[in-house]
């Protein structure tokens, strides 16, 4: 159970409960939001609107500067900054002599974006504005405006002419100014873990509550909190819009719940702040390991999206309402309105807007600023045997046997913390891995690589180098007053490399190269963990707020993005092992548990410590869908659940879910029995090894979907409201994934005992069974039979995808491998799909070192074209992959005319090559047919056609 009392509620969080308050007295009809936006401060260039926003303070004539900026970029992403002047010019006094910086964070952008800032030539301000308003058109060929208040200050961004998103209608933008510390009558305190009674609405500024501004304690830990309070607050509201979607990483739903109460509600926030949660409970707004502030709302055909860039600590309110939020928004064919209330508890204003109209539109152009999911090794897309621990080498040597000795296919074997000697990171237990040199060989041997696990507390320790190194060279997180921070983790007392400092990750990637981590070689890869940073004796399990990073930052004003800088700082690490593989890298492998927007450019996440429990695998599936549509797609859970004992039933259907998460790991705590699947006995173990075939057959179609994550940001398994935005009945529908663009859908079973479930099918296509070509048709709820033994896969009508179905032990030994093709056909006798491979390893793709063809059945005939970019090593390539060919072509669900067939025609590069034999089964009782072609003697690289017709 997880512990409340060592996490905040709103309430217990001094500026969210304050903006609380805040939103509160605003929903009395006499408010009217203090910020004006000065007409004669804004001028407009370079698709650049600026100006200053002026906040009244009560009883002062003095008003508060907030210079905005908002910008208007050529991918038709709004942005709008808003800083504080004072504060810009360090024109403040900081308390108790603190080196924290004045400025308010602006450094959020460094770490998040990689893109798409580039300003549009096309925005301009519009001479049709109304009185008191300003507004510009931007937009593909002028469709979106932004029509902007002045006084009080809002923005409405609309859609050919329909308001999509509305900034501060409910007038709760609220950025709390830098003032001095004035005394007065001593403060009630708060106690550890009581909430303060909530005060009366101040009536002159004198009776505002201050006693979380200026110090805060919990857990036992006070917060000096040199700039006094500085927190920002702004609604966010989607007329006409019913769902939200985002802003992992929460255990809930994929469509976000309300969260001011009532029946099934939640009535604390959802919180961002990157949090090492024990045993974390489920449905639940609580904050997890990482933090993405990127959210979307959806109606029937139409979504929209916003990025709230600011790395402090966050929550985030939603309430719907039922009637229209604006009159402007009447006529939208939703019927109900979100809004939302986005709380930071320092940083600036920095908001992205996207209007869509599609969520692939808005996915992608979070995506072009942020980045795209780095295309991984394909080892990294199988499966992973991991556990806390195998104890010795020789353990490790011989779970890999047992793997081969059941033929069960496995790429990756991992170390947990106690193959190194004392918690010291980069060093080994002399008494239990003795010849890890050795390990890594027998390993390899099937093709097969390993992670060991760095995490960024390094332990105290005399003659550790990697602390001495730490310390003399300053590279360690420090304390509010300057000297390195010490905090308890597992190695005990300990310091937290502050990966903020390019200095601090040259010399970890140093410590990374193979003469220096010792025993590691070519296939070892990474795992940090802990780097929220978990930290067991401090405030939350994390660090001190007034911890300070380099650059004198507060770790309060960057803790969402720790975590990525320290998996960024392994990423670059990864690439410079050796001289020689500086020059010629492979693609690095990292898995984080920590993250925030960006983290998708260098590694892969889990969903940390669930439990061996039903309610937990049923989790596991909104998040993974949720880290899809949050730009973040390599994502997974531990499969079997990470505390406990798993039923071998659970264990079963978790590897049948599993099987389809992106990031695919079996994981279990110490305490745990072993659970390799091979120890299963019958008949889990034949069935389990069953899900992994069907995982290593699939490959090329998840590698195919990794590649169009890498290029397009786009998901890789898929909600239905993503594929089916029309469909408003599916737009909750948050247990079952569809596979990229194949048509491939599961329903993973997440309940005991269970022989059947439900699907849901958003359209009317045809879907066929994956395994017996049952035929399901008709939008709507389907039951399907789903024993222990079967996996609930169909497939949808229109679709071709590429397996290899030969049975290896490890994805390095079907590198050159057949493929065969399967052809999803409907009445209209039409299917589509794409196939993209490379070398799986290098970054040799970048070079055109890749094969990506296009698959078309149309007309009764089956054809491969290119579309794949020419580069330098193309032909070379595919040279490579000459041999390389397709094996077998199955089409499922073509017509009954193909009865009496035998042959098909064979073309190669558009010549007629030669009639290959088909055979055709007719499909009886209520399944599709199948025909099947043996060896079209076709190359894999090549243009060529099959003609059944
Ligand atoms: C916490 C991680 O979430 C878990 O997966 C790991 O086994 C332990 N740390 C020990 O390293």
């Amino acid at each position: 159970m997880v512990k409340h009392e060592n996490f905040k509620t709103c309430d217990q969080s001094g500026f969210c409960k304050r903006n609380r308050l805040y939103a509160d007295n605003a929903e009395v009809s006499s408010w009217t939001s203090p910020y004006e936006l000065d007409p004669r401060t804004i001028t407009f260039k370079n698709g650049e609107l600026s100006g200053i926003i002026l906040k009244s303070i009560e009883k002062r004539s003095e008003k508060v500067r907030l210079p905005i900026t908002i910008s208007f970029l050529e991918s038709g992403t709004a942005r709008v900054t808003v800083d504080e002047e004072k504060r810009q010019k360090g024109d403040i006094v900081l308390r108790h002599d603190s080196k924290a910086r004045k400025e308010r964070y602006n450094e959020a952008g460094a770490w998040a974006l990689v893109g798409g800032l580039a300003p549009s030539a096309g925005a301009a301000l519009s001479g049709e504005a109304k009185q008191g308003t300003t507004s510009v058109k931007y937009g593909p060929a002028g469709t979106f405006e932004a029509v902007i208040g002045h006084a009080p200050f809002r923005i409405e961004f609309k859609r050919d002419g329909v308001t999509q998103i509305q900034l501060n209608e409910r007038g709760l933008l609220n950025m709390e100014h830098w003032r001095p510390k004035v005394d007065k009558a001593a403060a009630p305190e708060a106690k550890e873990g009581e909430a303060l009674p909530a005060p009366a609405p101040p009536k002159d500024e004198n009776e505002v509550d201050e006693s979380t501004w200026w110090e805060e304690s919990f857990g036992g830990n006070t917060d000096t909190k040199p700039r006094g309070p500085e927190s920002i607050g702004l609604d966010i509201s989607f007329p006409g819009y019913d769902h939200v979607y985002g802003i992992p990483e929460h255990a809930s739903s994929l469509s976000l719940k309300t969260t001011r109460g009532g029946d099934g509600n939640y009535k604390e926030p959802y919180r961002l702040y990157n949090s090492d949660v024990f045993e974390y409970e489920l449905d639940s707004p609580m904050t997890l390991y990482g933090a993405i502030p990127f959210m979307q709302a959806h109606r029937k055909d139409s979504t929209v999206g916003v990025f709230w860039l600011n790395a402090a600590e966050t929550w985030v309110d939603i309430v719907k309402s039922k009637t229209a939020a604006n009159k402007l928004s009447l006529g939208i064919a939703g019927t109900s309105s979100t809004q939302t209330h986005w709380i930071s508890e320092s940083g600036l204003i920095d908001v992205f807007v996207f209007l869509g109209p599609t969520p692939k539109d808005v996915v992608h152009s979070y995506g072009e600023l942020t980045g795209y999911t780095q295309l991984p090794q394909e080892f990294a897309i199988a499966h992973h045997q991991c556990r806390w621990n195998y104890v010795t080498d020789e353990d490790v040597i011989d779970v890999n046997k047992k793997f081969n000795k059941h033929n069960i296919p496995m790429d990756v074997l991992w170390l947990d913390i106690e193959y190194t000697e004392y918690k010291k990171y980069f060093t080994w237990d002399p008494l239990t891995f003795d010849d890890p040199e050795n390990m890594h060989k027998q390993v390899a041997k099937s093709g097969r690589k390993m992670v060991t696990i760095i995490d960024p507390h390094i332990k105290i320790a005399d003659g550790y180098h990697v602390v001495e190194e730490l310390k003399k060279k300053q590279f360690g997180v420090k304390n509010k007053d300057g000297d390195i921070y010490e905090g308890h983790c597992w190695p005990g007392q300990s310091h937290w490399v502050d990966a903020f400092n390019p200095l601090t990750i040259n010399w970890w990637k140093g410590l990374f190269q193979y003469a220096n981590f010792k025993g590691t070689g070519p296939n070892t890869f990474i795992w940090n963990d802990m780097n929220e940073p978990s930290v067991f004796n401090g405030p939350e399990t994390t660090m001190p707020k007034d911890n300070l990073h380099h650059g004198n930052w507060e770790h309060r004003d960057v803790h969402n993005l720790n975590g990525m800088t320290f998996h960024n700082a392994t990423y670059q690490a990864l690439l410079s092992r050796s001289k020689a593989e500086e020059k010629s890298p492979r693609r690095p492998f990292v898995l984080t548990r920590a993250f925030y927007s960006g983290s998708q450019r260098s590694s892969a996440m889990w969903t940390g410590d669930n439990l061996a429990e039903w309610p937990a695998l049923a989790a596991s599936i909104p998040m993974v869908l949720n880290q899809g549509i949050s730009g973040y797609p390599f994502a997974g859970a531990d499969v079997g659940g990470f505390f406990g004992n798993p039923s071998k039933e659970l264990l079963t259907r978790w590897y049948q879910a599993g099987a389809f998460y992106p990031f695919f790991r079996a994981h279990a705590h110490i305490d745990t029995r072993r659970r390799e699947p091979y120890l299963a006995g019958d008949p889990y173990m034949g069935i389990i090894t069953d899900a992994l075939r069907l995982r290593y057959a699939l490959l090329p179609t998840w590698y195919t979907a990794f590649h169009e994550a890498s290029v397009t940001g786009a998901p890789i398994v898929r909600p239905n409201f993503y594929v089916h935005p029309e469909d408003e009945a599916g737009f909750a529908i948050d247990d079952q994934m569809y596979l990229a663009d194949t048509g491939l859908l599961t329903k993973p079973v997440v309940t005991e005992g269970a022989e059947s479930v439900d699907i849901y099918l958003g359209d009317d296509k045809v879907y066929y069974d994956y395994f017996d070509y049952s035929i399901y048709k008709g939008k709507g709820s389907h039951t399907i039979k789903a024993p222990l033994d079967k996996i609930t896969l169909l497939m949808q009508e229109g679709h071709i995808f590429p397996r290899r179905d030969r049975q290896r032990r490890s994805s390095a030994l079907m590198k050159f491998d057949p493929y065969t093709l399967v052809v999803v056909l409907g009445p209209d006798g039409k299917g589509q799909g794409e196939l993209y491979i490379d070398d799986g390893e290098s970054f040799d793709y970048e070079s055109g070192a890749y094969i990506h063809r296009k698959f078309i059945f149309e007309n009764g005939i089956l054809r491969s074209e290119d579309i794949g970019k020419k580069g330098k090593l193309t032909g070379q390539y595919v040279k490579k992959m000459d041999a390389v060919r397709v094996e077998r072509v199955i089409v499922v669900g073509g017509p009954g005319e193909w009865k009496g067939k035998s042959k098909v025609k064979v073309s190669r590069e558009g010549k007629e090559v030669k009639n290959v034999e088909m055979k055709f089964v007719e499909g009886k009782s209520g399944k599709g047919s199948e025909v099947v072609v043996r060896d079209p003697n076709c190359k894999i690289g090549e243009g060529w056609s099959i003609s059944f017709v």
